[in-house]
């Protein structure tokens, strides 16, 4: 059985003001009556195919997330509490050292918490062969179709088919590339978007991470060795962990390996990131709207509106983005909805 690891230690700042420090946007139900956290719990519960999930995350949402997951019926192997957080290349070197005390050559399925996966049955297909390479020693990445030169992914160049059937090498992975070389690796014809859904063998991520970052495997090592459990929570040693530097599993590993595998996956998914995906997600009125909550529209096209504190009118406008809580009302351009991080930042600094 694969061992899922489920991180969720993002902040999800894009999707300001619903998503806040203390309930980022994992934990938050942005597609329906359940959080992201949940649906992506949801995707593993088959006991056929998987080991019960760990799950990363800060040790401040630590009630959150074990709340949110008893309420689906999800017991965990553990819920590994991060002092603070380092990115996801110490997170996964903390849950492979953690898995392998128990399964040293056990398979690890990452999950990010911030997917919307439509289709099960081909995700779970595309796991199957993922797992095949991953227990071949490969890394095993999915491929998703792009739909442009998004500079907010990672890129895979498919290389030459590597004897299991639907996987094939990575010539190339290049994290989050400026648009102009994003645009040229699309070019190729064999670009696929990277997923961030990772299989890999616990003891091969932990001596690839040790080789290609000594002071990230050193810390994940020493947070886990000063760590200690209690109740379903599992503590990490906070200034070992804190030693660690803060770098992702794309840059970390997926940039530099000779291991990686790529599984090209059809499939609907879509990383929830902005309001701008919600709204490309969301069934749209002939209008082009997308609204949830109490609004009415006139002359209105193109535009999403989330809230559901008052009633909301929209007059005459395009494109637009409107997102409405108890104390924070945001109206933007639809498609600036990269930059409200920026907004985030503004606010931390006046405070
Ligand atoms: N535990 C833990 N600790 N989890 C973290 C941390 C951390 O410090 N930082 C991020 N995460 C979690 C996030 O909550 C998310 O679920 C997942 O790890 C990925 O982090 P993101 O910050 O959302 O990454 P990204 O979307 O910018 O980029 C990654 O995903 C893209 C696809 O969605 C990369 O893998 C890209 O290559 C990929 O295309
Ligand atoms: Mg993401």
């Amino acid at each position: 059985r694969l061992h899922p690891v489920i991180l969720s230690g993002g902040s999800g700042t894009r999707l300001w003001p619903m998503s806040r420090a203390d309930l980022p946007k994992q934990l938050l139900p942005l597609l329906g009556p359940t959080s992201l956290l949940q649906e992506t719990a949801t995707r593993v519960t088959d006991a056929a195919l998987f080991a019960p999930p760990l799950v990363v995350c800060n040790e401040d949402h630590r009630f959150l997330v074990a709340e949110q997951l008893r309420a689906i019926g999800v017991q965990p192997s553990a819920i590994v509490l991060e002092p603070v957080g380092r990115n996801t290349a110490p997170a996964v070197a903390v849950a492979a050292a953690i898995i392998a005390r128990t399964d040293p050559g056990g398979v690890m399925l990452v999950l990010p918490s911030d997917h919307h996966i439509a289709d099960l049955a081909a995700f779970h297909a595309a796991v199957a062969r993922a797992a095949a390479a991953a227990a071949e020693g490969r890394f095993a990445l999915f491929g998703i179709k792009p739909t442009g030169p998004d500079s907010g992914y990672g890129y895979i160049v498919q290389g030459a088919a590597a004897g299991l059937e639907g996987v094939f090498k990575v010539d190339r992975f290049v994290e989050k590339p400026p648009r102009a070389e994003a645009e040229a690796l699309l070019a190729t014809g064999h670009g696929w978007w990277n997923s961030g859904i990772f299989v890999l063998r616990c003891d091969q991520y932990l001596a690839e991470i040790e080789r290609l970052q000594p002071a990230v495997a050193a810390a994940a090592a020493a947070a886990v060795a000063a760590g200690g459990g209690d109740l379903d929570f599992l503590r990490l040693g906070r200034d070992a962990f804190a030693a660690s530097p803060s770098i992702s599993i794309d840059h970390a590993v997926m940039e530099h390996t000779g291991d990686a595998v790529v599984v090209p996956v059809e499939m609907t998914w879509s990383d929830l990131g902005s309001w701008q995906a919600l709204w490309e997600i969301t069934a749209k009125d002939g209008d082009g709207n997308a609204f949830s909550g109490d609004v009415v529209a006139l002359d209105s096209r193109d535009c999403y509106v989330r809230g559901d504190k008052r009633l909301v009118a929209l007059l005459g406008v395009e494109g637009i983005s409107v997102v409405d809580t108890d104390d924070a009302l945001i109206v933007m351009a639809r498609e600036r909805s990269q930059d409200v991080r920026r907004i985030v930042d503004l606010l931390a600094a006046r405070k």
